[in-house]
Order: structure tokens, then sequence, then C-alpha cells
């Protein structure tokens, strides 16, 4: 089966270099609590740590949502952060912002444990899907309504090894 590539590795890798060196910059040697979102931001923040010339600390986070594939209000955490984030530096990472409800509810959790800052960084970003408005501060791609996999990304659990964007086709 042959998925058409939506963004090509190249571009994925290109685009995370600046993104690496604009949040470099924005945080000034200040240290960072880096939260990757489990599965599907596991590529991509596993390149962007790379590009990050800060002291970094990595910790992860696994969510879903309480029922199928449909938004229902409400994530349930599967694994939650190790240590303590008051105070600190936080940046999220995600794989993509859908109707926005996953990482509008994450916020809403980290800030409530008291970080110096939070601040949110998508591969993706759906605008047509959008519902929850959150702001991202370091995207990506903008993408159309097309479901993807790849780059972390999966259907049904599949393709998230693939090095870059494809738009899934059924067959
Ligand atoms: P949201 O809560 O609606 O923003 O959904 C976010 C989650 O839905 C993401 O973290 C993905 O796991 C999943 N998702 C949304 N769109 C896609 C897609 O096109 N391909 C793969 N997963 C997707």
């Amino acid at each position: 089966m042959a998925h058409d590539v939506l963004i090509s590795k190249e571009d994925i890798q290109k685009r995370i270099q600046e993104l690496g060196e604009q949040i470099t910059k924005e945080y000034d040697g200040e240290e960072l609590v880096v939260v990757g979102v489990l599965n599907g931001a596991f590529m991509f923040v596993a390149d962007l740590v790379r590009e990050i010339k800060l002291p970094v600390h990595l910790e992860f986070m696994a969510v879903s949502s309480y029922e199928g594939t449909k938004s229902t209000g409400e994530i349930k955490v599967n694994l939650d952060l190790k240590e303590s984030i008051a105070g600190k530096n936080v940046l999220i990472v995600e794989d993509i912002v859908d109707t926005g409800l996953t990482v509008k509810t994450l916020r809403g959790i980290l800030q409530q444990k008291g970080p110096k800052s939070l601040r949110l960084a998508s591969l993706l970003y759906k605008p047509s899907r959008n519902v929850h408005k959150v702001a991202i501060d370091y995207l990506a791609f903008e993408i159309e309504d097309k479901f993807v996999i790849g780059y972390g990304l999966d259907f049904d659990g599949k393709f998230r090894e693939l090095p870059y964007i494809g738009v899934y086709s059924h067959g």
C-alpha cells in the first residue's frame, strides 16, 4: 500500500531545525522541561530536543479521550509526569492539533501545577477541524483536513515508523 507523501522527511527535518533555533533563542539559556505527548509525538520530540541548545529535562505524558475517537470534553491521563513542574519553563510537544480538545485540556491540567511558563509546540495543525481555540507557540506545519499518518502519527496503531507524513489511503 502506497501513501501519498504530504510532507517529506527532508522538509520535516529542515522545519524542526528552524523551530529548534527559535526555541533556543527565545528561552535564552534557561532550563526547559519538554513534555512529549505519547504516542504520536515520540518522533517529533526526539528530533526536536536534538535541535534545542538548552538544558532540557525530558518528560512524557500519555493521554486519551474517554470514548473512541470522538471528543467527549474530557481526557484521561494514562501516564503522568514524574517530577514537579512548579516554577519551571514547560513546553508541551504534541503531534497534531485537530479539534484542539487534547491540548486545551492538557494545558489546563499542567497550568494548575504552577509552571513558570507554559508553551505548546505542535508538528501539525488542522485549522478546518479546530473547535477548541489554543495558541500554538511553535508550529511546524498547517495542513488541510486529511487523515495523515507517519512520523509518529498512526492509523489503528500502524505507520508511526514512517519518516515522512503521508495521507492515509484505504486499500
Ligand atoms: P484533538 O484532541 O481533536 O485535537 O485530537 C488530537 C489527537 O487526535 C492527536 O494527538 C492524534 O492522536 C489524533 N489525530 C487527529 N488527527 C489525526 C490524523 O490526521 N492522523 C492521526 N492522528 C490524528
